[in-house]
């Protein structure tokens, strides 16, 4: 039997194309491998959302070169979001030749068909299409984690902030159906699934590409009645687009998780105007006032960005009041990463990596005792932990989720694993939580 070897780069989104890529390779009746110099194919899965991502796929292809020169049979295909830029392509072209099969995010349903063409040609085989095509449907699957599972509800996105090359990537927004999203979700559950989390660059204008308009608040409630289900999570939302609806839906619907990731990316009025954002910092605090009012006991959590163009002293330190203000329980944090093809790639006043990475430490500086704060208030309190397995550093030691995304550890049997447990937190850490099993 063929083996297969998959990397994979970037966001959920990706891992989830991984999962499909890998479905799809499953049904062709490869096997999956651990190694490199097992596989008769290798695909890396790439992201582009900053130019670190770039340089490790780039690393990782140099890397592959001797490997091709002593197994040629081996192929190499490489797909995902860089693969939609005509000059990353071009260079993969110039400076690893012997790649054998290039694709893009548009036509990986396509995977079986450009892998079979590849093997016939004796050159590199490139197929990347500019735009996107109707939604495909009843791709197989082979997902990672049984109990947790991804599940797309949308695909692109129509916003266009300006950092960001996701919609160059990505293509436009558009909605899968409800009822195909619900059949996919019955179906994970005969599987044994337990959590799923919803996946849409921004889930809060799900519904506007059907015919049948159906809000995201709406496709809440219709999946919280799914029997079997135990938590809903979704990801990610934009701070311009969250209504009063939704609110409503993760308050009134027992299965939404108590979390919300709201990117913030500044604190600084100026620069979420630069970055089209369309919110400003007191719109974005005074929805964060709201939410916590509905759901008091809901986690927090957004992405930064420091070091954007044009970004003063002042306008870093109104970020950094922000954090201080809305008291996130988690943050991803990102230096700015010039995206060519972006409007922000073009702006003058770029800021020296120096004062970036200075910027970045200070933020951290911020945020992490922030954070730390915020589990402290969890000691001695009893909270319900989904029990994902053996902790990886620890065998003797299990590890699940907080409805809130918290991490927490706790001794256990590992038979406890897809069960719900109630933990009672003894020693709340810096980015997680250690407890007991309580009845
Ligand atoms: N530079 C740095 N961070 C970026 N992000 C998106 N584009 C860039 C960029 N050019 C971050 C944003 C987004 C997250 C997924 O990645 O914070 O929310
Ligand atoms: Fe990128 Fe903005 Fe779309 Fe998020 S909402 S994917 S940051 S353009």
């Amino acid at each position: 039997m063929k083996k297969y070897l998959i990397e994979t780069w970037g966001c959920q989104m990706n891992e989830h194309d991984s999962e499909k890529l890998a479905g799809m390779l499953a049904s062709m009746g490869y096997l999956e491998c651990d190694e490199k110099e097992d596989a008769d194919l290798i695909v890396y899965n790439t992201c582009c959302v900053r130019e670190n991502a770039e340089l490790k796929v780039y690393g990782n292809l140099g890397h592959l070169k001797a490997l091709k020169k002593e197994r040629p049979d081996m192929i190499i295909a490489v797909c995902g979001c860089m693969m939609q830029q005509a000059h990353i392509v071009e260079h993969i072209k110039n400076k690893h030749p012997f790649v054998d099969l290039i694709f893009g995010t548009h036509n990986l349903h396509n995977f079986p068909v450009l892998l079979a063409n590849c093997k016939e040609e004796n050159k590199m085989l490139v197929e990347v299409w500019d735009e996107e095509g109707d939604i495909v449907e009843g791709i197989p699957v082979i997902r990672k984690y049984g109990l947790k599972s991804f599940v797309n509800i949308m695909y692109g996105c129509n916003n266009f902030c300006t950092y960001c090359i996701v919609p160059f990537a990505r293509g436009r927004e558009r909605s899968r159906k409800p009822e195909d999203i619900l059949d996919e979700i019955k179906g994970l559950i005969k599987n044994g699934t337990k959590e799923i989390t919803l996946l849409g660059q921004n889930v809060n204008s799900y519904g506007k590409t059907l015919d049948n308009s159906v809000s995201f608040a709406e496709l809440l409630y219709m999946i919280n009645e799914v029997k079997g289900l135990e938590r809903i999570r979704f990801m990610t939302s934009h701070p311009k687009d969250i209504s009063d609806e939704l609110i409503k839906a993760i308050k009134e619907c027992n299965k939404v998780c108590e979390h919300i990731h709201l990117p913030v990316q500044s604190g600084s009025n100026r620069i979420l105007k630069a970055m089209n954002r369309k919110y400003t910092k007191e719109q974005y605090l005074k929805l964060i006032d709201k939410i916590k009012k509905e759901i008091p006991n809901i986690s927090i959590t957004t992405d930064i960005i420091v070091g954007f163009p044009g970004e003063t002293d002042e306008d870093f330190n109104d970020t950094l009041d922000m954090v201080k203000k809305v008291e996130y329980d988690g943050a991803f944090t990102f230096i700015y990463s010039v995206r060519k093809g972006t409007p922000a790639a073009k702006l003058e006043e770029q800021v020296p990596e120096d004062i970036k990475h200075d910027r970045f430490n200070r933020l951290l500086d911020t945020l992490h005792p922030i954070v730390e704060e915020k589990n402290k208030e969890f000691k001695n309190e009893i909270l319900e932990v989904l029990v994902e397995g053996e902790s990886k550093n620890n065998e003797n030691i299990l590890m699940g989720r907080t409805r809130t995304n918290k991490v927490v550890n706790f001794e256990g049997s590992k038979a406890l694993t897809g069960s719900l447990v109630n933990i009672k937190i003894s020693k709340p850490k810096k980015f997680s939580l250690y407890g007991i099993i309580v009845e």
